[in-house]
């Protein structure tokens, strides 16, 4: 076992000969010293894990070591003894990072008491930085993949609401895009990482239910009441609550969930008291709130509350960038998982990857890849493998320049292709569909138009 080291700064020699003798018999490594200089040699010169300071020394007051201390990386845990402690001098003491006071005289045993103690809480304090660090990595910024202009954009606004804290933030994207991953990140790089990150979906749950799943109830409140329930919003104190599908909650749900968030209290229903909660919330959906709003089925206050801080992420068709990154990314995370060998993607295959239209988002991308090391046993992924809407997707989509951030991506072939279909489609429109005319104002025949027509899929 590795011993901890105490460092004992005390000029009263019958203090420090007791003190060291006392402490070494029971596994501590002891260094005692008579003076401030002395103290500070010996914390710049190794590692202190305990301190115990007097404050009237030789050369000086004790707690100037506090300076040092605090420059410290890992900072030793400081207990101040002394025979002139004051409350006043105590609570000063306190602030400047001392752990914990001991009067003098005091017995060996008190001090030892209260070294274990310490060292207990620092262990604590330590396990749980790992704790969070290694949380952080796997659910905060680096668990998003993409390097897209507009992911980038989105990686900024988490990085300064996690550091700044909002209280509510809204995110917006189509099903499948990655609002979860975005609402986990910004609660594990926040300060509020070390509490919890609850979410409930508030489509998957009938309204009175999801009232009593939010504000708990007390026993008896109604029929089904028979016991107690801690409510959501008391579960996520200090932490971040997802609502996700926050267009479908209630009206009448929407009018409470608005004067929670206003006067930060809720009460359980059946309950008499109030109980304050300090959360984070964030609600997601892929409807448009706007939209609903218009239509009276959302209220406006609410939206408005909830929207100083939007999030809008983009579907993958509007991020092309990301779409290999993620789909190398699944690829080795299924290897992994599933044991295969998989090293990279053909040719043709990206490029069918890059051409689909991905109703589902990042969702569906990840379960093609899912499919395809499940069912195959290969080095690459070919376009065979690719379920068939992604095969025929071929430029069936309208592609356009705007949605790539660079638009070498694809290559010269892909890009010609790209503009031949954009060209056609241009055409046909303004002949209204009559393909004849189409053909004529494009210069080629008609048969070779019904061709590319059916090539491209253009409807
Ligand atoms: N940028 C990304 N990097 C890595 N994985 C992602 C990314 N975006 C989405 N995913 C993965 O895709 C799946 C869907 O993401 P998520 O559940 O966050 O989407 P959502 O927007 O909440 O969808 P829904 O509206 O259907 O609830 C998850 O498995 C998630 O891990
Ligand atoms: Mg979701």
């Amino acid at each position: 076992m590795i011993e901890d080291t105490v460092l004992i700064v005390d000029d009263e020699e019958i203090i420090l000969e007791s003190l060291t003798q006392y402490l070494s018999e029971r596994g501590f490594n002891v260094v005692g010293v008579e003076s401030l200089s002395a103290a500070r040699k010996v914390i710049s010169e190794r590692n202190v894990d305990i301190i115990l300071l007097d404050i009237k020394l030789p050369d000086g007051i004790g707690l100037e070591l506090l300076n040092e201390v605090a420059k410290m990386e890992e900072k030793p845990i400081v207990i101040v003894m002394t025979a002139y402690g004051t409350v006043d001098t105590a609570v000063s003491a306190m602030k400047k990072g001392v752990y914990d006071f001991i009067q003098k005289p005091f017995r060996t045993k008190d001090i030892e008491l209260i070294i274990k103690l310490a060292l207990d809480t620092k262990k604590l304090d330590k396990e749980l930085k790992v704790l969070v660090k290694t949380q952080a990595e796997k659910f905060g910024i680096t668990s998003i993949i993409g390097q897209s202009k507009k992911i980038e954009e989105i990686f900024k606004i988490i990085k300064k609401v996690a550091s700044s804290g909002a209280n509510s933030v809204l995110i917006l994207g189509e099903s499948g895009t990655g609002k979860e991953l975005i609402a986990r990140a910004l609660h594990y790089e926040s300060k509020r990482a070390i509490w919890p990150f609850v979410a409930i979906n508030c489509s998957a749950i009938p309204s009175n239910l999801l009232e009593s799943e939010l504000y708990g109830h007390e026993k008896g409140a109604f029929t089904d009441a028979k016991e107690k329930k801690i409510g959501l919003f008391e579960k996520a104190h200090k932490g971040t609550l997802l609502l996700d599908e926050i267009g479908d909650m209630s009206y009448d749900l929407q009018t409470k969930l608005l004067r929670t968030l206003e006067e930060r209290k809720i009460r359980r229903i059946g309950g008499t008291t109030d109980i304050s909660i300090d959360i984070q919330l964030i609600a997601a959906t892929n409807q448009d709130l706007g939209k609903l709003v218009e239509e009276g089925k959302f209220r406006k206050d609410l939206y408005y509350r909830l929207k100083v801080i939007e999030i809008n992420v983009p579907p993958l068709r509007e991020r092309k960038e990301d779409i290999l990154p993620l789909a190398k990314y699944f690829m080795q995370q299924y290897n992994k998982k599933l044991g295969k060998h998989f090293k990279g993607i053909e040719r043709s295959a990206e490029e069918a990857l890059l051409n689909y239209s991905y109703p589902g988002n990042v969702r569906e991308l990840k379960n093609i890849i899912e499919k395809i090391l499940i069912l195959e046993d290969d080095d690459y992924i070919k376009l065979d493998y690719l379920p068939q809407e992604v095969k025929q997707e071929d430029f069936k989509s309208p592609d356009n320049e705007r949605a790539f951030d660079n638009v070498y991506e694809i290559g010269l072939e892909n890009y010609i292709k790209m503009k031949e279909m954009q060209f056609i489609k241009d055409a046909l429109k303004k002949c209204n569909g009559n393909k004849s005319e189409a053909a004529k104002l494009l210069k080629i025949d008609r048969s070779t138009l019904r061709y590319k027509i059916k090539l491209y899929g253009i409807e």
